[in-house]
């Protein structure tokens, strides 16, 4: 077999166990923000040890592969990956309900430095989730480092349906990095779970009362802004250093303090956020709908000429975002349209096999006998015809 073919055939094996595991997790949640140290790791460590908490099977990925700070957060560097009877790699255990895997156990001493080119990034990013078994989960929880680099767009091309979870300080600078993260989502087209306000006010040390030293509230306003989601605030308080440092996560150590309860109400919201979100896509309130087309307004009835798409993305009966994108020669029509993670397509008389082809990736065909109308319209139709119906 040449050697191209072989490389391929062994990347298309890994795909495969790509997507077996990920059919196992119920909900995949992306922690982000434009810059470092607004409390990322800090806010995946206590969701994740929160939702372990209220008997929720829970992953946590550290993909911060220059600077990973899950295994020191979580007090659990000693632990190492656990050898399964198959003999795959297991995520390693912390407690009963959770799991977590990080590049630091991986590496042969704490400091030792690697030089990671972009490739390898994806590669490890990809093993991590491939390679490694991490069983049935209700919540993968992806800490990724600060920016908009190889890690997040690994997660988001790997993680089709990841949500992220966008994390602020009150600070003008941090709100400004909300915005470029919300665009960086929108390029690589991964739903926004919400924003969340960390370091949001001040707890004393003394007294253990909120204290309103700095601004806080930006984070609402600019949520309501952008008409994303605001999932709750994260005072500072010192214990979130000193249990972070001490490997003993707040909401675990002082889960009567004020800030263990504003981390309660944050995973109440992130709880109901994510389940709201999977039963739009359900009952098909959102939706992204593929439309071929050969010129911007006119519809393309051929596969073999497929290239263009028009993509709609759909809330609640209404247009929010129209995009065109090309899909390259060399991608097959399904990679291209798993990729985009279209939810629907609008086709004109399509073939049986075409059809079979579609359903078995779950992606539903919206057929319209009008060959010749214009696609922006056609979408209209089809959603005012839904909203009577
Ligand atoms: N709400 C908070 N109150 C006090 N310290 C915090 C808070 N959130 C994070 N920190 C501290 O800020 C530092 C950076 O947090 P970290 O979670 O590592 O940020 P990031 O992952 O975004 O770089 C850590 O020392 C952490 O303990
Ligand atoms: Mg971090």
């Amino acid at each position: 077999m040449p050697v191209g073919k072989e490389k391929s055939a062994i990347l298309d094996q890994q795909d495969k166990r790509v997507r077996e595991q990920l059919s196992k997790i119920k909900h995949k949640i992306m922690v982000m923000s434009g810059k470092g140290g607004v409390g990322k790791s800090t806010i995946a460590v206590n969701l994740a040890v929160g939702l372990s908490l209220q008997d929720f099977m829970v992953g946590l990925l550290d993909v911060d592969l220059h600077g990973p700070s899950i295994p020191k957060m979580l007090g659990a560097r000693e632990l190492k990956l656990s050898r399964r009877p198959d003999g795959r790699l297991g995520a390693i255990k912390y407690s009963p309900n959770l799991k977590f895997l990080s590049i630091e156990p991986l590496l042969p001493s704490e400091d030792s430095a690697i030089i990671w080119r972009g490739p390898i990034k994806i590669s490890a990013i990809k093993q991590f989730i491939g390679d490694i078994d991490w069983g049935e989960l209700d919540y993968l929880i992806i800490d990724a480092p600060p920016g908009t680099g190889d890690e997040p767009l690994t997660i988001a091309k790997t993680i089709p349906d990841a949500y992220a979870l966008l994390v602020t300080t009150p600070q003008e600078v941090s709100l400004i990095d909300v915005k470029k993260s919300i665009r960086f989502c929108q390029k690589v087209k991964m739903r926004i779970l919400g924003l969340v306000e960390n370091m949001s006010g001040f707890i004393c040390p003394h007294c253990g009362k909120p204290v309103d030293l700095f601004k806080r509230g930006g984070g609402q306003k600019l949520a309501e802004e952008m008409g994303i989601r605001y999932l709750g605030r994260i005072p500072v308080d010192p214990r979130i250093v000193d249990t972070g440092d001490r490997g003993k996560p707040i909401v675990g150590a002082y889960p009567e303090s004020i800030t263990a309860e504003a981390f309660d109400e944050l995973i109440r919201n992130i709880i109901a956020a994510t389940e709201l979100m999977q039963k739009e896509l359900l009952e098909e309130k959102y939706m992204r709908i593929a439309v071929p087309v050969s010129a911007p307004n006119k519809i393309e009835t051929s596969e073999e000429r497929f290239s263009l798409f028009s993509i709609y993305d759909i809330e609640n009966k209404r247009i929010l975002v129209k995009d065109v994108v090309k899909k390259s020669d060399d991608q097959s029509l399904l990679d291209f349209l798993k990729e985009q993670v279209v939810t629907h397509i609008l086709l004109f008389n399509p073939t049986e096999e075409l059809s079979e082809r579609l359903d078995k990736e779950n992606i539903k065909v919206l057929r319209i006998d009008d060959k010749d109308g214009n696609p922006d319209q056609l979408i209209k139709d089809l959603l005012s015809e839904r909203a009577k119906a």
